[in-house]
Order: structure tokens, then sequence, then C-alpha cells
């Protein structure tokens, strides 16, 4: 079949790509290098004559309109992402985000083409730890969602992500198009770049270089990381070998950790003797920034449909994760 994934030059997207090529697809990619790169498509490349790239925006309405019409299959992963990208630039997050993600649905629907929409563990805001009085609980699709408000800077990429899947999910109820749409949580591997936040890629730099391992706020919130590859699976899955349209899908990995616990076993794993060093919030983030002390999937509804668990331990990603650092910053 011939795949779109826009977005695809960045961290998931690009071995999303990976993987459709070695089942035999053609790919094209749509990507503005915003966060993703050329570096990372090296091994799609490798596919001589089934991996096309084109540089544009999702904004660029008439390309949009010409890519998807020729494709059999979309995956619309574009997106400002990374705490720090969506703070300094609110108004592109949104602006691009729900623009470009109704360009790519309104002639996805026009189609007819199964497409499948990037939302973000994010839509559930705090209310895991409101909600929950157990301290246990995981978040499934129809759990309620409690985002903080949008005067809080924070809160922009999860509105901005609900808002597409409100739109994914009307296209499919008003007018019967083909969409499915995956809240990834923390979804981590070789790739992932460190420049806009992202936790494990930042630690283990901190770590080989010998700097202080920077914990946000107190390092007790848990986070629960899913390796690209086991992401990539379940996001494969769900376009060619279910329908689920209209349906919402958690993508992640239920075991969680700490901040603090992720950075110490860095440390232990890289060999490292810095330091872990706690930081406000605020230092980093400016005042009023907002935190969830958990954030932790239930993913039974995809292994119904799909069968489908992670396969990779988070020992097993942060080994990956440490080679990648480790030879990248040695060329
Ligand atoms: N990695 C995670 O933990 C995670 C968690 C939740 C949700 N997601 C979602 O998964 C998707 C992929 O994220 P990722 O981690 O691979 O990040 P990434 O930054 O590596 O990938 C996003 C890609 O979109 C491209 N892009 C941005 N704006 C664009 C535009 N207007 N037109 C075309 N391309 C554009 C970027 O250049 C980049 O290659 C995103 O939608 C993101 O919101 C990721």
């Amino acid at each position: 079949m011939k795949v779109l994934i826009t977005g695809g030059a960045g961290f998931i997207g690009s071995h999303l790509a990976e993987k459709c090529l070695a089942e035999g697809h053609s790919v094209t990619i749509l990507d503005d290098l915003s966060t993703g790169s050329l570096d990372n498509l090296t091994r799609a490349f490798q596919y001589e004559g089934r991996c096309q790239f084109v540089r544009g925006s999702v904004e660029d309405k008439a390309l949009v309109q010409e890519l998807v019409s020729q494709h059999e299959r979309v995956y619309h992963l574009a997106s400002v992402v990374g705490v720090k990208r969506v703070l300094a630039e609110p108004l592109t997050t949104i602006l691009e985000g729900l623009r470009g993600t109704d360009h790519v649905l309104e002639a996805a629907e026009a189609a007819g083409i199964p497409t499948l929409v990037a939302s973000t563990s994010e839509v559930y805001g705090r209310a895991l730890e409101y909600l929950d009085p157990t301290g246990q609980g995981r978040l499934s699709e129809d759990s309620l969602l409690l985002l903080g408000s949008p005067a809080r800077h924070r809160w922009i990429y999860a509105i901005t992500k609900l808002a597409k899947e409100a739109l994914a999910i009307a296209y499919y109820k008003q007018r019967g198009a083909p969409f499915v749409v995956v809240r990834f949580f923390n979804t981590v591997g070789p790739r992932q770049s460190p420049s806009y936040g992202m936790v494990i890629p930042n630690l283990v730099r901190a770590a080989l270089e010998g700097h202080p391992l920077p914990v946000y706020g107190t390092g007790q919130q848990k986070r629960s990381f899913l390796h690209v590859k086991d992401a990539v699976e379940a996001i494969y899955g769900l376009l060619f070998t279910a329908e689920p349209w209209g349906e919402i899908f958690n993508v992640g990995n239920p075991h969680e950790i700490s901040i603090l616990a992720l950075a110490e076993r860095i440390r232990t794993l890289t060999g490292s003797s810095s330091p872990i060093e706690l930081i406000p919030y605020e230092v980093s983030y400016g005042p009023g920034f907002e935190d969830m002390q958990r954030r932790t999937p239930d993913i039974q509804k995809i292994q119904n449909w799909l069968g489908w668990k992670p396969q990779y331990s988070l020992d097993d990603i942060l080994q990956e994760v440490i080679s990648y650092v480790t030879s990248h910053s040695s060329s």
C-alpha cells in the first residue's frame, strides 16, 4: 500500500516509516523539519524507490490534498511537540495544529482513506491525582479529563490535541470517515531529540557528559515509558489489521517509575557519578507551571482489539538510548 506519514521525519514517524517499508509498503513523508531531521530517515531511504520525502507543512492545504489523495493509509503525526516549544510558541501550537489537522482530515474524508491521528496522554491532565483516591488507578479511554486553564500555557498542547481528537471523531460521526485516534503516553527510544524537554534523552546526555542530572519538582512524580518499537507495532496494527473507526486508544506502558528513580537508574546504567539536581518547575518553565503526579495508562482496550502489549522493558529502552547518545556524541 501507499502510506503517507505527516511528521514522518520525527522520532515516532521515522520508526513507523521503517516498519511500513519492511512490511513491503511504499511511504511518503511530509515534514517541515521543524523538530524532525533527514538523519532520522537514513535507514528508511535505504529502501530504494519506496521512500519519498516531501518538505512542507500540513498548513499547506493544496499540498496536503494532493498527497493524501495519492495514498491509501495516512498517519497524521505532525505536531508542535515538547513542553519547551509549546511554552515558547503557544499560538503556533494551536493554529498550525488545528489548521493542519483539518487539512489532513478533510482530504482523507473526501477520499475515504483510513487515517490515524496522534494525540497524547496529556489530555487526561490531572485526572489521576484528583479523581483516583487510591493512588493506584490507571487512565482508561473513557476516564474524565481534568485540564488546567488555557491561561497556563502548559495546557495549550493538551487542549489543542483534544480539539484534534474531537475533529477526527466528528468526521467519523457525521460523515462516516474511517478515522482512529491514539493517545501516546511517554514514548521513548533512539532518535528522540533532547532539545524540547524530553526527559530520558536529557538525563542520559547529562549523565554521559558528566553534568548534573536535572530533575524537576520533587522528582516524586511518576511516569511510564513505552519503547518506540512497541508504539509502532500498536499503530501499525490499528490501520492495517483492524477497522477501529471512531475509536480512541491509549498506547503506553503501564509500568511506572518516579523521575527521581529514573535518574538514579540512568546514573547506574551509564556508570556516571554526576549528581542529581532538583530544580523547581518555575526556574525552568516560569511561574505557575502545573505538572501531574501520575500518568499511567490502562491498555485493556487496545489489548482487546489487537492483542497488543508492550514487549520492551524500561532497561531495554535505557540501554538503547544510552548506546544511541554515545554513538552520536562521538561521531
Ligand atoms: N514521543 C512521545 O512521547 C509522544 C507523546 C504523546 C504524543 N506524541 C505525539 O506523537 C507525534 C509524533 O511525536 P514525536 O515524539 O515523534 O515528535 P517529533 O518532534 O520527533 O515529530 C513530530 C514531527 O512533526 C514535524 N512537524 C511539526 N510541525 C509540522 C508541520 N506543520 N508540518 C509538517 N511537519 C511538521 C516535525 O518536524 C517532526 O518531524 C506528535 O503528534 C506528538 O504530539 C508523542
